[in-house]
């Protein structure tokens, strides 16, 4: 369920009336780069706000949160001051959780949260707690009580069972405190959650023999879709595309590379590079032209939370399987400049990326 859940959450489709608000929290050890405890909310599969143990505070992610009025503040700051406080909440209530496991790392996830159908009222909320990416005790919500979702857990089930008092807290979040926030939320957001933003589209390449990377960021929502062309037709082949990215604003990047080592420089007009955002007829179209290419590469600045961010995303979606196998290609942070982009692009052939200076 953590991993349906997690999918759902992350693809959201068109036709949503119903919105949610998720929060994440994360314990971990024995992880190599990753904070030992944080804390991601979602409204609508927005990040609201994000906290890990090499911040001070919950940082806001979204200008409306300074927007909200007093009474409606009270609420999120309540909310938020208490997430860094949860952390030792959270170890405190999964104590249990590994009890027979020992060395290698350990990550628990609570994930808590509600859903609110805007048409008919409805709502549902819930929390699970997973260990080491599975589910592990879930929160039942006919009976009010833990179930186990794998016998290791039973323990731990027990032990949630047995505290009355915070199985209560439980209650009174997922009934009251989790849909209020959701709602006051959701009406501050409603403009930025149902807005449509275009991209800057533009055309990257490391080397005159490197592929030619078409990139789009700052678009909003996530519906998007970008192919290469050859004379107006869609092409595959030697076309590769990259992961739909996150930007720290709220909005998306996305990007595609072409193999243009064959393309003889006559060839090159008969390309183009095609951005299309659901919602919005017109396309954004960008033609392979030498002049229109970036290459620069400044000064490099690297983004640690949005590493740690897709980190979870990957648990989140496909298990935390991804650990224990050998992975091609590791998750990087979304470029914030043209150096990073190219860096990104040229990973795997950067012999001396020293040029680039990088700092954490
Ligand atoms: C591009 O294609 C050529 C031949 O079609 C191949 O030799 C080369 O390795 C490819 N480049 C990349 C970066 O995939």
């Amino acid at each position: 369920m953590l991993k349906e859940l997690m999918i759902l959450f992350f693809c959201h489709t068109a036709s949503a009336v119903i919105h949610s608000l998720i929060c994440n929290f994360m314990i971990s050890s024995g992880l190599p780069n990753a904070p030992e405890y944080l804390v991601i909310l979602n409204l609508d599969n927005v990040l609201m706000a994000y906290y890990d143990t090499n911040m001070k505070t919950v940082e806001p992610r979204q200008h409306w949160l300074k927007e909200m009025k007093k009474e409606d503040l009270d609420t999120w700051e309540n909310y938020m001051q208490n997430a860094p406080l949860y952390q030792y909440r959270l170890a405190e209530d999964t104590k249990s959780f590994f009890q027979q496991q020992t060395g290698g790392f350990h990550v628990i996830q609570q994930i808590t949260g509600c859903e609110w159908d805007d048409e008919t009222g409805g709502i549902h909320s819930f929390t699970i707690f997973g260990y080491n990416g599975e589910d592990f005790i879930i929160f039942d919500k006919d009976t009010k009580t833990w179930i186990a979702s794998t016998p290791e857990a039973e323990i731990a089930k027990e032990n949630f069972n047995g505290k009355k008092a915070r199985t209560e807290e439980f209650k009174t979040y997922h009934k009251n405190d989790c849909p209020i926030l959701l709602k006051k939320s959701f009406n501050y957001a409603k403009s930025v959650l149902h807005r449509t933003v275009l991209p800057s589209v533009s055309l990257l390449q490391k080397t005159p023999s490197s592929p030619v990377s078409c990139h789009a960021t700052g678009f909003y929502p996530n519906r998007a879709m970008m192919f290469w062309r050859k004379d107006r037709e869609e092409i595959h082949e030697r076309v590769v595309h990259r992961e739909m990215l996150p930007n720290q604003d709220g909005t998306f990047q996305i990007q595609i590379d072409l193999n243009i080592s064959s393309v003889t420089p006559e060839d090159w007009r008969r390309y183009d590079c095609v951005f299309q955002l659901s919602g919005i007829k017109e396309d954004v179209v960008i033609g392979l032209e030498t002049s229109l290419i970036r290459t620069n590469c400044g000064t490099c600045k690297k983004s640690y939370e949005v590493i740690v961010l897709l980190v979870l995303i990957i648990i989140g979606a496909i298990g935390f399987t991804v650990y224990k196998k050998k992975k091609e290609q590791p998750p990087t942070s979304p470029p914030e400049t043209d150096c990073e982009l190219s860096e990104r692009l040229n990973s795997e052939t950067i012999q001396d990326p020293a040029h680039c200076a990088t700092s954490s």
